[in-house]
């Protein structure tokens, strides 16, 4: 213990109090010297420890760990083998844990505790593929801001967020937790999740270090299935996956996530291309990478190593730096050392990645910074952030379809009946990653409906059970397709009302890791019940709660009214009844393509041209389609509808420079309502080095118009815009024919060529 102290003291002599006027290059010089300092006094021993991160016992988010083990990651944390803690939160746990690193450990270093504080920690944000649907990078900045603000009054230091994974495959249940298929728009929002979480200033307890995740193509597992093999070529690679993990290294994020799957044959973490050669050497990030939940391990699985020891030796290898929960870091890396397996130079590196975090944190000024109980219970739950949450739960909601404006609805004497068994679910509506949220603290959609001032006739009917059972995070869900109990009662409440509120979907702990789907329909008997109300009554609005674009072309067939309103976490229900009753104009616009079928995906809007373009004129099969369903998305990506009506005109191009062209739109409201627009521009390519996509977004930008108001919008595009790169990675603009199209969604936009 006395010799503990001393190590104690001794860290806080060198570590000297960050001096935060100091501009930040001699911030860097100052801590590169300190952690120099502090790696030369550690014993190997001590240096593997800071390599290794456990789970605490509070939350488990990955398989169920062996319980016996606790009490040894007890002792492991005050000999100092131990760097870091997961799923350890709230200011009196996380102060237990602190302490035992920096009392009992000889060294005293300060453990960092990391969380998956995804879109919320207490106070729960939209799902993140919701939040995308708002483009409104602003408010997505805002969100990770408020998180970072009640995760670290909570003791969080460390959240693995944001998960930057492009996926266009909306069988994967992780969708949810990124935001959609297109990489320009995803490294924005990267960008912003990033500078929320983090801030300007880590050092202060009020940010967090942020996570890019999961390095890398973790969105592409084939089939849709979780975990499952990627193989895409370096041309996807480098377009499509890394764009928004280079835009959260450029945001100066901290830590990056390695991703379960293998890419091209190898795993991810013992991956030396992506890892030491793209990640660490060309984009020279100096953070550290944290492994997934035994992705070390699971290399053993994969085939590629052939036990915990050989899995080790090549996660370091590769440039992994901290192991989650395999324990095979601290298991082999010393005695790979030792017998000259593991360069000790590896283990220096890995291990100044980490402490560099830790001291920018300011965790050496004061491991105790982030641990004042009275600010974790002023903080958690604070209702000065319902106006942000709210608003941003408002915009991501996406209006899909509204004939004959059915929406908004009447405030006056109306009967409205509201059914399905997610409309009254106060936990559902915090989605996958509720985390550290209580049961039951979100707004249902009923208490939103009831609770909003109209002179309506607002009656419940819950129908038949979706969901058997008690839904548990780490365990699978019953889904209800038998017991049909309630529907006689709903029927018979829909004769009588002037509208029907169809709250179904999926159920939040539908999406989500491991939860892949094989059909993306409604499930259980959803489907069947909404047929069975429209026979009765068919003034519908369709609201879904779900965590993927699901298949809703029944729906969208006969149902006048739909609503995607995805998981919109603490303040759904309200958020949602102001967009039905017009006080909030919808302005979501889909991240993810809606597909028609399941047999569509996966599904984007920016494919490649092919050889045999589908003109459905042309009578004889030769051309690529299907037949039995058409090519295009049911709803496509940038698709979502206002209540008011934009309309664009005289697109024009011009040449600004050799390599930018300057693009002039005018947008007119011609509706009665004022909304927002998010006015999209996508390129074209028309001849390259490589076939180049048919569209991409490389620019957007959001306007509010009054009732008759026109505004013209000018936006450059650059060299950055109109490039690409190459399948070796080489970035390259080639003067030529581009066609640029501007317009409300990726399918409804006025083009013009220009050549340049
Ligand atoms: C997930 C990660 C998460 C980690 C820790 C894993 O199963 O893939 O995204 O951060 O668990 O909870």
């Amino acid at each position: 213990m006395k010799l503990t102290l001393m190590g104690f003291v001794g860290i806080f002599f060198i570590a000297c109090q960050q001096n935060p006027s100091l501009n930040s290059a001699s911030r860097d010089i100052e801590i590169n010297q300190k952690v120099e300092e502090l790696l030369s006094k550690m014993t190997l021993e001590e240096k593997v420890g800071q390599m290794n991160q456990y789970s605490g016992f509070m939350d488990f988010t990955g398989p169920e760990p062996d319980k016996g083990q606790a009490a040894s990651k007890l002792e492991h944390i005050k000999k100092g083998w131990v760097g870091s803690m997961l799923n350890v939160h709230g200011v009196e746990n996380v102060k237990a844990v602190q302490k035992m690193a920096v009392e009992e450990s000889r060294l005293g270093i300060p453990l960092i505790f990391g969380f998956d504080v995804i879109h919320g920690y207490k106070t729960i944000s939209p799902i993140p593929l919701a939040e995308s649907a708002s483009w409104d990078l602003k408010a997505i900045k805002r969100s990770a801001e408020i998180a970072a603000e009640e995760a670290s009054s909570a003791g969080i230091n460390w959240t693995f967020a944001p998960m930057v994974d492009i996926s266009r495959d909306a069988r994967w249940g992780r969708v949810m937790e990124g935001a959609g298929e297109d990489p320009f728009l995803g490294s924005k929002i990267a960008k912003a999740r990033v500078e929320g979480f983090q801030g300007n200033d880590l050092s202060s307890p009020h940010t967090i270090a942020a996570t890019a995740k999961h390095f890398a193509a973790y969105g592409f597992g084939d089939a849709g299935r979780e975990y499952n093999t990627v193989d895409i070529g370096t041309t996807t690679l480098y377009n499509t996956v890394l764009p928004p993990f280079k835009a959260a290294v450029d945001a100066d994020v901290k830590t990056f996530m390695n991703a379960f799957n293998v890419l091209n044959g190898i795993p991810a973490t013992g991956d030396e291309f992506i890892l030491r050669d793209i990640l660490k050497s060309h984009w020279n990030f100096n953070g550290f990478v944290v492994s997934d939940w035994d992705s070390v391990g699971e290399m053993v699985n994969h085939g590629y190593a052939f036990d915990g020891r050989d899995a080790a030796k090549k996660a370091v290898k590769a440039g992994t730096d901290m192991d989650m929960e395999s324990y095979h870091f601290i298991e082999e890396l010393v005695s790979l050392v030792d017998n000259g397996e593991v360069e000790e130079k590896s283990i220096d590196d890995a291990v100044s990645r980490i402490l560099r975090v830790k001291f920018e944190l300011g965790l050496f000024d004061d491991p105790y910074q982030y641990l004042s109980s009275d600010r974790e219970k002023q903080t958690v739950y604070n209702s000065k952030f319902k106006e942000d949450v709210l608003g941003l739960a408002k915009k991501s909601i996406v209006l899909l379809k509204n004939d004959n404006q059915l929406l908004p609805l009447s405030k006056e004497n109306q009967s409205i009946l509201i059914v399905g068994e997610l409309a009254n679910d106060k936990t559902s509506p915090l989605g996958s990653w509720r985390i550290a949220a209580e049961e039951e603290t979100a707004i249902s959609l009923v208490e939103g409906m009831k609770t909003y001032n109209s002179n309506n006739k607002i009656k419940y009917v819950q129908g038949p059970k979706l969901v058997n059972g008690d839904p548990k995070f780490i365990k699978q869900l019953k889904i209800n397709t038998t017991d049909r109990a309630g529907f006689t009662e709903v029927i018979q409440s829909a004769k009588d009302a002037d509208v029907v509120i169809m709250n179904l979907g999926e159920h939040g702990l539908q999406s989500g890791e491991g939860r892949s789907r094989a059909e993306i329909g409604l499930p259980g008997l959803q489907q069947e019940l909404l047929e069975a109300v429209y026979i009765v009554n068919p003034n519908i609005v369709l609201v879904l709660q779900n965590g993927r674009p699901l298949t809703l072309n029944w729906a969208d067939k006969h149902i006048p009214a739909i609503v995607e309103a995805w998981q919109l976490g603490t303040y759904s229900g309200l958020a949602i009844a102001e967009v039905l009753f017009g006080d909030y104009n919808p302005s979501g616009k889909l991240t993810m393509s809606f597909p028609r079928s399941l047999g569509q995906l996966p599904l984007y809007y920016n494919e490649l041209p092919t050889g045999r373009p589908n003109n459905p004129k042309q009578e004889d099969v030769f051309r690529s389609h299907y037949i039995d369903e058409e090519n295009s998305p049911l709803y496509a990506f940038g698709h979502g509808l206002s209540y008011t009506h934009f309309e664009y005109s005289n697109l024009k191009l011009s040449q600004t420079a050799s390599k930018s062209i300057q693009v002039s739109i005018d947008i007119k409201n011609t509706g009665k309502y004022l909304g927002t627009e998010t006015v999209q521009v996508y390129v074209r390519d028309k001849v390259a080095q490589i076939s180049r996509p048919v569209k991409e977004l490389k620019a957007f930008e959001q306007i509010e118009l009054k009732p008759n108001q026109q505004k013209t919008i000018d936006i450059q595009l650059t060299e950055k815009e109109l490039g690409y790169y190459l399948p070796n990675g080489d970035w390259i603009f080639e003067n030529g024919e581009f066609e640029i199209f501007v317009g409300t969604s990726s399918s409804e936009t006025l083009s013009e060529k220009i050549s340049i």
